[in-house]
């Protein structure tokens, strides 16, 4: 099953699914985002969350991630979710 959720960027809205990876979903609609190893390796995607939740899968990215982060190469939407 795949659900749908509400992303709010600093340039708009989108809607996106739970089942890929915020940047994968971005990029796929035209949108870019910062990125460099894709992996959760660098935090080089690392985006401020706003507001609604992520998760990770179970995964631990090696990145380290500040308070109030995301890494968007590797993190799916749980909820509506809106980044600075
Ligand atoms: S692009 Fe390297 S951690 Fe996301």
């Amino acid at each position: 099953m795949t659900n749908n959720v509400e992303l709010t960027l600093p340039s708009g809205k989108v809607i996106i699914g739970t089942e890929e990876p915020i940047l994968n979903s971005v990029e796929r609609l035209g949108h870019s985002l910062e990125y460099n190893c894709r992996d959760g390796h660098c935090g080089f995607c690392a985006k401020t969350l706003i507001t609604g939740e992520v998760s990770y899968k179970g995964r631990t990215p090696m990145a380290f991630i500040p308070n109030g982060k995301i890494l968007t190469c590797c993190s799916y939407p749980k909820t509506d979710i809106e980044l600075e």
